[in-house]
């Protein structure tokens, strides 16, 4: 049977980049800058995208191409003689289950969002009544595991209808759209009387909040927002056309995504600082103040409407590429299993998983584990855990076994391009430089020194 891969170039360019933008643009990126101190976090994370992400992404993709396989299987084929290789692949589809299982939870409060906008219950700036609404739209266990699993049937029909051709055109269209309104909301932002307030908070850094444990978490977001460290590149890779120009196209994709996120960071700070918000509220941030910047600005209800409902489209490009790395495997493994039932098990799968995430913020509030609620849990095992232990062992095959040879050949789609420097900044890199970044960064974030 000939395997499915993306159709076109451009077709590679936006199903990657849709992989890559998401929540973690509009929601994670505000809320984190605003957790852990402003700009210091910022700059941080902008290193951490273009020294680690990026070489592993090119990494991650130059070998999904070559194996043409799943995220397991690919480990197989390029690292026949040593079996132990797979455990990485493994942990990567752990990883992505336990992002799916919070990313639904919150997937499931910007469908509600889209719902209460249009009904004109999220018409104010107050700090005090933004916040309860939010609390009591994520303290609804009944309502929050409804809407959760509505997403994951959205999500599985995509899925089940093939990789792309809907998805591929819809999100063409829709992702400008998502632009054009975050460029809206960030005029409107930076009109607000007190703007310079925040943008002093996003680009004024102070390094003397940062440790350890800061530039942990600030690389774990550059691996969660590139999708990488997990398997869900690699995937990905193995759709590519033999013709792609993997190193430009990842870095593309990182620009654009850097994009998308300062956006968000500009369009929400002013915004935190102008009327009163807490910049480190956590995980509600993105849904107290976009509110608060639409209720003050004409045609504001309508906008907002519009802005959660591009945010949702958002998210599904994301999900999809998450969900595919535990099909593309069960479809790939074996047991002889159709998409179709690939699909059903992943969704019942995370259906189960999802529920202690979502009951984090009501009936399961108390229970923690390692000190956190579920869905801190498995957030803080995806993106600070999971992600950089696969991405560590993924450069370190691409820069120690991968061979300068395959490497180049790789690159260069045997010699059709001519990206000599540019292969060579890369070898030097991912050789040398992002796996002792990496290993250190981890090392130092969990207090091994
Ligand atoms: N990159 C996505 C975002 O920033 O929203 C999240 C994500 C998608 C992470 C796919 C990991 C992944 F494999």
């Amino acid at each position: 049977m000939k395997r499915e891969g993306f159709a076109t170039r451009l077709g590679v360019l936006t199903a990657t980049l849709g992989s890559a933008v998401g929540l973690g643009n509009i929601w994670k990126f505000p809320y984190m800058t605003g957790q852990n101190g402003g700009a210091a976090f910022l700059f941080i994370y902008l290193a951490a995208t273009v020294v680690v992400g990026l070489p592993i992404m090119i990494a991650e993709i130059m070998m999904g191409r070559r194996a043409r396989a799943n995220a397991i299987t690919t480990w197989k084929k390029v690292a026949p003689d040593n079996s132990g290789w797979m455990l990485v692949g493994v942990c990567g589809v752990l990883a992505a289950f336990s992002i799916m299982a919070f990313y639904t939870d919150v997937v499931g409060w910007v469908f509600r969002y889209i719902v209460q906008a249009a009904a004109g219950g999220l018409n104010s700036s107050d700090p005090k009544a933004a916040e309860a609404v939010f609390k009591a739209t994520v303290s609804a266990p009944w309502a929050s595991l409804a809407w959760q699993w509505g997403v994951l049937a959205l999500v599985s029909t995509i899925i089940l209808g093939g990789v792309s051709k809907g998805i591929e055109k819809t999100t063409k269209i829709l992702m400008p759209m998502l632009l054009g309104m975050l460029i809206v909301v960030c005029i409107r932002s930076l009109t607000l009387p007190r703007a310079l307030d925040g943008l002093a908070f996003l680009f004024n850094p102070d390094f003397s909040k940062v440790d350890g444990e800061v530039v942990l978490m600030a690389m774990g977001l550059a691996f969660f927002k590139l999708s990488i460290g997990m398997g869900t590149m690699m995937t990905y890779g193995s759709y590519f056309r033999e013709d792609a120009n993997v190193p430009l196209t990842a870095s593309r994709v990182m620009l654009a995504d850097l994009t998308v996120s300062l956006l968000a960071g500009i369009a929400i700070f002013p915004a935190v600082f102008n009327y009163g918000f807490e910049p480190a509220a956590g995980p509600g941030l993105l849904f107290m103040t976009v509110p608060a910047v639409f209720s003050s600005m004409p045609f504001g209800q309508a906008f907002m409407t519009l802005f959660f409902v591009l945010t949702a489209v958002a998210t599904i490009g994301a999900m999809l590429s998450l969900f595919e790395v535990p099909v593309a495997f069960m479809i790939e493994s074996g047991l002889g299993w159709s998409r179709k039932k690939a699909t059903i098990a992943t969704a019942v799968g995370l259906g189960i998983c999802g529920i202690p995430a979502t009951l984090s913020f009501s009936a399961m509030s108390d229970v923690t584990l390692f000190g956190l609620n579920f869905f801190d849990f498995y957030d803080y095992l995806s993106s600070n855990l999971l992600m950089p232990i696969g991405g560590f062992f993924i450069c370190v095959f691409a820069g120690w076994f991968w061979g300068r040879e395959r490497t180049e050949a790789d690159l260069s789609n045997r010699g059709a391009l001519s990206n000599r420097a540019v292969i060579a900044l890369y070898s030097l890199i991912v050789k040398w430089i992002t796996p002792l970044l990496v290993l250190l960064v981890l090392l130092k974030g969990l207090g091994a020194f």
